[in-house]
């Protein structure tokens, strides 16, 4: 490694597995100090620890204000500062909309949608007090095309890249970047509701087979890289964009 996120302090939520660690490990490999947010304490406590010194695990669940504000403040002071958001914390609920509880919508809306705002509007302060910033939203494939079962996740991640587009435009004044990472496939357990709801892996298999270019899913290393780029300042010019890391999925 290369020491590319050098001094870089990095708060990042989701991240005690799957995609978020993979991202937090490339960032401490890179040189930068990370705080790793996650409702799951004692996976999070692990990963600090095998992350090492340069990590810290703060419990916050991402869509309730008073733990968000917590996460922030206490992050930023263990970092003495603060110059990337990275918000990675999602939940997937699948299912038909007549049979789509009002509650399960909210509960996801919670994590996918307020959580994003609530971390832009925390975070801010302390990145405009470093003089520049990055933030880092994931939304999804889905959030620019659905599928069947898929329409509360979808309109979930579809917020996040409005979201992120038009927070983009209200920071660049400030020079903090505002960027959405939109996965494809990745093979983790969080697909487990889309993959039941298909019908079971074998059917998974072959809708991937049938619909990704590439022919396969992503591994969570090759999302990483994505994070590690926007987080440093190689991505400088790179703001209000939402970009796409599907095997080519979505141009098909
Ligand atoms: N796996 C995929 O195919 C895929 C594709 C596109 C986008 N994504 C997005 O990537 C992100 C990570 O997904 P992943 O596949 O690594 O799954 P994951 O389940 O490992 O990651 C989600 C993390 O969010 C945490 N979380 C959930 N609710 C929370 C809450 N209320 N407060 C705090 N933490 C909470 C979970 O504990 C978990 O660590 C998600 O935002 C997901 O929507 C995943």
């Amino acid at each position: 490694m290369t020491g590319r996120l050098n001094g870089k302090r990095i708060i990042i939520t989701g991240a005690v597995a799957n995609i978020g660690k993979e991202a937090a490990m490339s960032f401490v490999a890179e040189g930068a100090c990370v705080v790793i947010g996650d409702r799951d304490e004692s996976a999070g406590m692990a990963a600090a620890k095998e992350l090492g010194d340069a990590v810290r695990f703060l419990k916050v669940d991402v869509s309730d204000e008073a733990s968000v504000s917590a996460l922030i403040e206490e992050g930023a002071e263990w970092l003495g500062g603060l110059d990337v958001l990275a918000q990675n914390a999602g939940v997937q609920f699948s299912g038909n909309i007549v049979d789509f509880d009002v509650a399960r919508w909210d509960a996801l809306f919670g994590v996918n949608v307020r959580a994003h705002f609530l971390g832009a509007k925390h975070a801010i302060p302390h990145l405009k007090a470093s003089g520049k910033g990055s933030i880092i939203n994931t939304s999804s494939l889905a959030g620019k095309r659905g599928g069947p079962g898929l329409a509360a996740y979808s309109a979930s991640k579809g917020a996040v890249i409005a979201f992120t587009t038009a927070l983009a435009l209200e920071l660049a004044p400030d020079n903090i970047r505002v960027n959405a990472i939109c996965p494809g496939w990745v093979d983790t357990a969080f697909n487990r509701p889309a993959i039941d709801f298909m019908g079971g892996q074998s059917a998974q298999e072959a809708k991937i087979a049938a619909l990704v270019p590439l022919g396969r899913q992503a591994s969570s290393a090759e999302i990483a890289p994505l994070f590690v780029y926007l987080a440093s300042d190689e991505s400088s010019y790179m703001t209000a964009q939402s970009i796409g890391i599907d095997g080519g999925v979505y141009n098909s």
